[in-house]
């Protein structure tokens, strides 16, 4: 090769190798609810973040509302590198773990400040490793709400839920909470609630404030109970093996992003609960009804057996921490 000529080939090589370092890394964040809840506000704020502290080296993209993958499919999507980035409720990893389920027993928190400690508590934080070795990393814990029940009957105590169809996300601790009751739990993706109560599939569904307003859920349920009797959290993961590739200077960029978004998501979720009750009330669609210690009790009786069920699946220590994060 003349001199002209291996300088021109150099060249041309460190033209492609920029053009290559300037291609920005593409980070799909993948959910199933709508922008303005709480896990919708934290992926958009990932993304102003992240892009922010990393200009130029990655981009994120924000798929909202099951739009690329729903339910079901976003976790094998994740682990085939599909998407990077998902936050499914705590009570869609049964496959790949049984511990998370504690997250799911009803009347176990008495409310979110409650979840919060149990998730920095040393338990909930080892928690978050309890998936890597089916290379799920999780990258931490992001809050929603409680949850409370609708239906088209006033649930006032356990009897009233007896025979009618609920839909459940995909845990088997939410089935045996409704059988507890003697009512028929079916696991149906989120997208598809909305036209399941519409339909009258099933008779009523749990879920959070900013869930049920946000897909008018209340639109098509005469009543919804302020009932409390479990949660809706998330954990925000990635997929371990595409994270553990990335360069260390990415990886410091993202994890920071990620803990600020996680933050504003939170304040969201806490700030806003109370809001969406009200735009719930307001609306007018579906009466909100409240139980009465009595019938809070009633409920509680009725459900905590299914605590002694999943005992020996997530581990007495696991529930006795959450328990304890009660104070
Ligand atoms: C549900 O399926 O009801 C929730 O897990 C949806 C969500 O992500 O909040």
């Amino acid at each position: 090769m003349t001199l002209r000529r291996s300088i021109l080939a150099a060249a041309l090589a460190a033209i492609s190798s920029l053009a290559f370092a300037a291609d920005p890394i593409v980070i799909k964040y993948s959910h199933v609810v709508a922008d303005q809840t709480p896990k919708g506000q934290a992926a958009l704020k990932f993304k102003e973040l992240a892009e922010k502290k990393l200009p130029g080296k990655v981009q994120v993209q924000v798929f909202p509302n099951s739009q690329l993958f729903g339910d079901g499919k976003e976790m094998e999507a994740l682990l085939l590198g599909d998407v990077q980035i998902i936050a499914p409720s705590l009570a869609k990893f049964g496959k790949y773990t049984k511990k998370l389920q504690v997250f799911d027993l009803p009347f176990l928190f008495d409310d979110i400040a409650a979840v919060d400690r149990f998730q920095a508590s040393p338990t909930g934080t080892a928690l978050l490793d309890s998936m890597t070795s089916k290379g799920i990393k999780g990258l931490g814990y992001l809050h929603n709400g409680m949850k409370q029940l609708s239906a088209n009957k006033p649930l006032k105590t356990p009897a009233d839920a007896k025979g009618l169809k609920f839909r459940i996300q995909s845990s088997d601790v939410l089935e045996a909470q409704f059988k507890a009751v003697g009512a028929n739990p079916q696991k149906l993706a989120f997208a598809e609630v909305y036209q399941a109560l519409q339909t009258g599939v099933v008779d009523g569904q749990e879920n959070t404030w900013s869930n049920i307003y946000t897909k008018k859920f209340h639109e098509v349920q005469k009543y919804v109970m302020n009932s409390n009797h479990g949660v809706i959290e998330y954990m925000v993961i990635t997929n371990a093996g595409w994270w553990n590739k990335l360069p260390a200077d990415i990886k410091k960029g993202l994890s920071e992003a990620m803990t600020e978004s996680i933050q504003y998501g939170n304040k969201v979720a806490f700030d806003e609960d109370e809001n969406y009750k009200k735009k719930v009330i307001d609306d007018k669609k579906a009466e909100v009804m409240s139980l009465s210690k009595a019938e809070t009790a009633e409920w509680r009786k009725a459900m905590k057996p299914v605590w002694a069920k999943f005992q020996g699946e997530i581990g007495k220590d696991i529930i006795d921490a959450a328990v304890a994060a009660n104070q």
